[in-house]
């Protein structure tokens, strides 16, 4: 199988963000919104902050990931998290952060409110850094009837890592009609191609690293990403890939059956999918529902990679997978926010056009 290949080529998934009088998406540009989003799983709305705001933004993240008793991340790659070469961690529900995702609810009501209904639960907001050296993780959904944000609260480029997405993966009724009747069948096996490719890739950076002055490797950490027990989905582990312990990708994924179907339906494959990496400008946001096929990438510059994520249940989540998924803050928990106190919530009047913003 050759190398990962990616487009960045993002155009059929943006729409420029365009206001209203009142600080929300005008009706034809979330008509847009929508469409992007049931056609492809997602959209990207470049523009919708303002610089000031992506600054506002970034300074949320900054207070939280300087403070070190932040509340880690539980999901991603615990091993990335441990040895920080990523610092997933959810923020507390402070009057600034609960106004800045009620800023972004509110822009976006005309979008959010045709796949979330108002007393549906606020399910995390968390900040997503990685910095150099962190693993490129398995292509994978995540739990089921959520509808994610992603906030460039800086520019991201493609070296440090913006999220790549296999557009048009999503799940619907009838989604697997389509090409043939084989679109599900089609779409795990190039999951599992992208799978196999993503873990060369990550023990090939892994073997490099390990002479590597740019991103040395901490005592026990070759060990611990490749080698180990522990329960980790998104490493290049050997063990639990050979055990068959890995949900993502194991061997048990790649037995002969697949792998004819891998090489008799290679021309198929590249036909109907590709993976498309983004990398949104400083106030761009990505809506994704959580059922695309999507992977946070390995940051390969010096530079840290910081987002701003917030995920809202579109339909019931059971606990288990709530906890599983995502990574509530405490104070979330304690005082639960749903959709529409996120829409309720009182915010100062919309100050004006601003450099990248657009006002109908
Ligand atoms: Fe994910």
């Amino acid at each position: 199988m050759r190398e990962l290949t990616v487009s960045h080529d993002c155009a059929a998934f943006e729409v420029p963000a365009i206001l209203d009088a009142h600080g929300k998406l005008t009706p034809d540009c979330a008509r847009q919104a929508r469409t992007r989003i049931d056609t492809h799983g997602l959209v990207i709305l470049t523009g919708l902050l303002s610089a000031s705001e992506a600054d506002a933004g970034l300074a949320l993240i900054h207070e939280t990931i300087d403070d070190p008793d932040r509340v880690r991340g539980a999901f991603a790659s615990e091993t990335d998290n441990r040895y920080l070469r990523r610092d997933f961690c959810a923020l507390p529900s402070t009057p600034p952060v609960t106004a800045f995702a009620a800023t972004l609810a509110q822009r976006l009501e005309a979008v959010l409110g045709e796949y979330c209904g108002r007393s549906r639960p606020l399910l995390e907001v968390t900040t997503l850094t990685s910095y150099r050296g962190s693993s490129h993780q398995y292509v994978h959904r995540d739990p089921i009837g959520v509808i994610s944000l992603l906030v460039a609260v800086e520019d991201v480029s493609p070296a440090q890592g913006g999220t790549v997405f296999v557009p048009g993966t999503h799940l619907y009724g009838g989604s697997e009609s389509r090409q043939g009747g084989q679109a599900h069948a089609l779409t795990e096996l190039f999951r599992t191609r992208c799978n196999y490719r993503i873990l060369r890739h990550n023990l090939a950076k892994l073997w490099r690293m390990r002479k590597s002055a740019d991103a040395p490797l901490a005592p026990g950490e070759f060990r611990d990403r490749v080698f180990s027990t522990k329960w980790d989905q998104h490493q290049p582990n050997l063990l639990r890939f050979l055990l068959g312990k890995n949900a993502q990708f194991s061997l048990r994924t790649l037995g002969p059956r697949t792998l004819w179907r891998l090489y008799r339906q290679r021309a198929a494959l590249d036909a109907h999918f590709r993976l498309v990496q983004t990398a949104p400008r400083k106030g761009s946001v990505i809506l994704y529902r959580s059922d695309l096929l999507h992977a946070g990438p390995d940051n390969r510059s010096p530079q840290p990679r910081r987002v701003f994520s917030m995920s809202i249940a579109r339909d019931l989540v059971e606990p288990k997978f709530w906890s599983d998924g995502y990574s509530p803050h405490p104070t979330l928990v304690e005082e639960p926010l749903s959709l529409g106190d996120l829409l309720d919530h009182a915010l100062p009047a919309p100050s004006g056009a601003t450099d990248r913003r657009r006002i109908a």
